[in-house]
């Protein structure tokens, strides 16, 4: 297969996911910004808890290139959606991309193909940046299924957003098995045929993402693959150090 021709900017991210305290997401975003050696072609984000959202916005200026998310928002522009928050006032406390669809938040909170979809237009109308997650559980894999799944997922999450809006969206490839502390680092032949899929059938969106047991050992391998146009991060990137050494990686 000829290579694929990647995107200009090359995304590298982490999600928080429930750690850190507000005086450590404050800290960590400070750390970051001080070190400000990510260079034109990356774009670095973090996704704190919603809680220290509002917090490192308010460390993090804009002009920096460094973005600030969230990792869940709401479909409903708003109501009686008690513990939710809206993608409005996600943007409305400063973040400039989203997190939807992560595997956890399906398992944990039967999020469905339909709710995804909801919230990736919900996202799109707030102008934030959807990072959508795909990825197969173990199971899946065994089958053989594993790249019509993830393909199908995709295909589904993406459904009805106009050709605008689509260079806004990022997918992230983040097969279930290999993320989280019971996570087996892949192999690059694991992944490399669902990445080359997923941006072959998505061209026009902002890219492609890995994401699940990165760390500054393969992230290098990991973004040379065809078709991976960036990196999202859970336990390698969650002290300031570590996500610089990714950054300096991708840089
Ligand atoms: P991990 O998580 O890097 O800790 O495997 C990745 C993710 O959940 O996005």
């Amino acid at each position: 297969m000829p290579a694929q021709s990647k995107p200009a900017l090359t995304y590298v991210g982490t999600s928080w996911k429930m750690t850190k305290t507000l005086g450590e997401s404050r800290a960590f975003a400070r750390e970051v910004l001080e070190w400000g050696g990510w260079g034109e072609s990356v774009t670095p984000f973090v996704l704190p808890t919603l809680v220290s959202l509002t917090a490192v916005r308010e460390t993090v200026p804009r002009e920096s290139g460094l973005l600030v998310g969230a990792q869940n928002g709401h479909w409903a522009e708003e109501g009686a959606h008690t513990g939710e928050v809206s993608m409005r006032q996600l943007t409305d406390a400063g973040a400039d991309i989203v997190e939807i669809g992560h595997s956890e938040r399906r398992a944990d909170h039967d999020e469905s193909a339909e709710g995804i979809v909801r919230k990736v237009h919900a996202a799109l109308g707030a102008g934030l940046m959807p990072l959508v997650c795909v990825g197969e559980a173990q199971e899946i894999r065994d089958l053989g299924a594993h790249v019509d799944f993830v393909r199908g997922q995709a295909i589904q999450a993406l459904a009805g957003v106009d050709a605008a809006a689509r260079p806004r969206i990022l997918l992230a490839y983040e097969p279930v098995w290999a993320i989280g502390e019971g996570g087996r680092s892949p192999k690059l032949d694991e992944i490399a045929g669902v990445v080359s899929a997923l941006s072959s059938d998505h061209p026009d969106i902002a890219g492609v993402l890995y994401g699940g047991s990165v760390t500054a050992a393969n992230a290098r391998d990991l973004l040379d693959l065809d078709g991976v146009c960036g990196l999202f991060v859970g336990r390698g990137a969650w002290t300031p150090s570590s996500f610089i050494d990714i950054l300096r990686t991708a840089t």
